[in-house]
């Protein structure tokens, strides 16, 4: 596919192009997080607040455009706003309208550009089967799988017994990253996977699981934006899910991210364009699927060996709050691009210096937590929102992820010092959040 790989550190890397977006551009973001408020203040900044619009948006998005409220499941009530409002651009936030059809939608009633994958192309995130097939046709380096759907249960424990522990079971389905089991019992495993595929466990998602072989080492999140054929490699990023320090308790939607991540270079850099950035790339096209958007490589780097732990159709959370203020080139050309088919394969402008989110959430997130709690916040257009709410002159909790401080640094510590000091003037009754982001990576 032939790429123009500069070498990550090289001194021409971080050439900042500043492009001026001469078309016109009015787009519609969907969804309601940090991640959006974040697509949405590039953006805004860009073509103008006037042609960004955010459905249904949070208190943030409000400084970046419009909010407007419609449900993400009212296609025809979001297309009915699109045409009377020309908006010629549709940028789906989080997987769900994605996987529901949102693209097929827009592009059967309307010549709006949606960028993302439609439904098909959907499941590359929405089922693991679909991603392990289209690993494994593509040669892209990935942990060993078996899937089993409810016939099945003796030969999945079968299966089960010829792995070392810990085993690892995957509902097949969409299940709001809860669909993972990693069990260190044979027994219990066994039992793990009668209660998903017999008793659904996680509902209609896992009436097919997938058991895959343990892989052992350290996360970390790759994005690229494609038109389905060529592709503009994004910023990395690390995110830290879990909600207690040293990575304890329950899964979250994310408590921090950090940007750049430092073992992402040489060898791991090379091998990670070759052996799964292009091939996907080239999957999408000989598979014939309708993929264009963002591509979120979910990757474990094992020993210097970096495999595909899953596919997602979208940019992360809160990975998008470190990733998008890195980026030192035009959103909205770069989509215009896509648009066009103008894109080619390259490593797109960003900035040299990191950047650190660190979000505070409710109290008692991610179990039951209040809502409706007065915030106070600094005066920072990088601390993006997620559940917060306007009421007035008022700034609500509206949610149990609330606000992610991002900060940059000319090294990790400077950016986390920096988005620490941003988090300790955010307040309002109850908060927490984790105080050892980036603490388990070089300095
Ligand atoms: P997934 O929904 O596939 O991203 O899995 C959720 C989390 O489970 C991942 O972020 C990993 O921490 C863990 N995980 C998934 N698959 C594996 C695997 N094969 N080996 C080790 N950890 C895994
Ligand atoms: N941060 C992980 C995700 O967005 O799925």
């Amino acid at each position: 596919m032939g790429i123009n790989i500069v070498k990550k550190g090289g001194s021409n890397v971080t050439i900042i192009i500043f492009e001026r977006f001469e078309g016109n551009m009015r787009i519609l973001i969907l969804g309601s997080g940090g991640r959006e408020h974040t697509l949405a203040w590039k953006i805004g900044a860009e073509i103008g607040k006037e042609s960004v619009f955010i459905a249904p948006g949070n208190g943030g998005t409000e400084s970046c455009g419009t909010n407007v409220n419609i449900g993400l499941d009212d296609f025809k009530g979001l297309l009915s706003f699109c045409k009377d409002n020309e908006i010629d651009t549709l940028l789906p936030g989080s997987e769900d309208p994605i996987a529901k059809g949102v693209r097929d939608y827009f592009e059967q009633h309307s010549d709006i550009y949606v960028f993302s994958p439609d439904k098909e192309a959907g499941q590359l995130e929405g089922s693991k089967t679909y991603a392990k097939e289209f690993m494994h046709r593509h040669n892209i380096p990935t942990a060993a799988y078996q899937s089993f759907d409810k016939t099945q249960v003796a030969e999945g424990k079968e299966f089960l017994k010829v792995l070392k522990p810990p085993y690892v079971l995957k509902a097949d389905g969409l299940a709001a990253g809860k669909g993972v089991l990693i069990i260190d019992d044979l027994l219990e495993a066994q039992e793990a996977l009668e209660d998903m595929l017999l008793n659904e466990k996680f509902g209609e998602a896992s009436s097919k699981v997938v058991i895959e072989e343990f892989l052992d080492g350290i996360e970390f999140s790759v994005f690229a934006l494609t038109d389905g054929k060529s592709y503009v490699l994004l910023p990395e990023a690390k995110d830290y899910k879990r909600i207690g320090e040293g990575d304890t308790g329950l899964n979250t939607g994310g408590m921090g991210a950090v940007s750049p991540v430092y073992f992402f270079q040489d060898e791991v850099f090379d091998k990670t364009i070759a052996e799964i950035v292009e091939p996907t790339i080239e999957g999408f096209q000989k598979d014939g699927l309708n993929y264009r958007g963002f591509v979120f490589f979910g990757l474990i780097n094992v020993d210097g060996q970096p495999k595909v732990i899953e596919y997602n159709v979208r940019m992360g959370d809160p990975e998008t709050e470190v990733v998008i203020p890195r980026l030192t080139e035009s959103l909205s050309i770069l989509i215009h691009k896509s648009k066009r088919g103008e894109l080619t394969n390259r490593i797109a402008s960003m900035s040299k210096r990191y950047c650190t989110t660190v979000f505070s959430v409710s109290g008692g997130y991610p179990e039951s937590y209040e809502k409706g709690k007065e915030i106070s916040i600094p005066d920072c257009d990088t601390v993006f929102h997620a559940g917060t709410i306007r009421r007035g002159d008022k700034l609500l909790t509206n949610g149990g992820r609330v606000l992610a401080a991002s900060a940059f640094g000319i090294n990790l510590h400077e950016a986390l010092a920096a988005s620490y000091e941003l988090t300790e003037q955010i307040q309002f009754d109850k908060r927490y959040y984790r105080k050892d982001i980036g603490k388990d990576l070089k300095w």
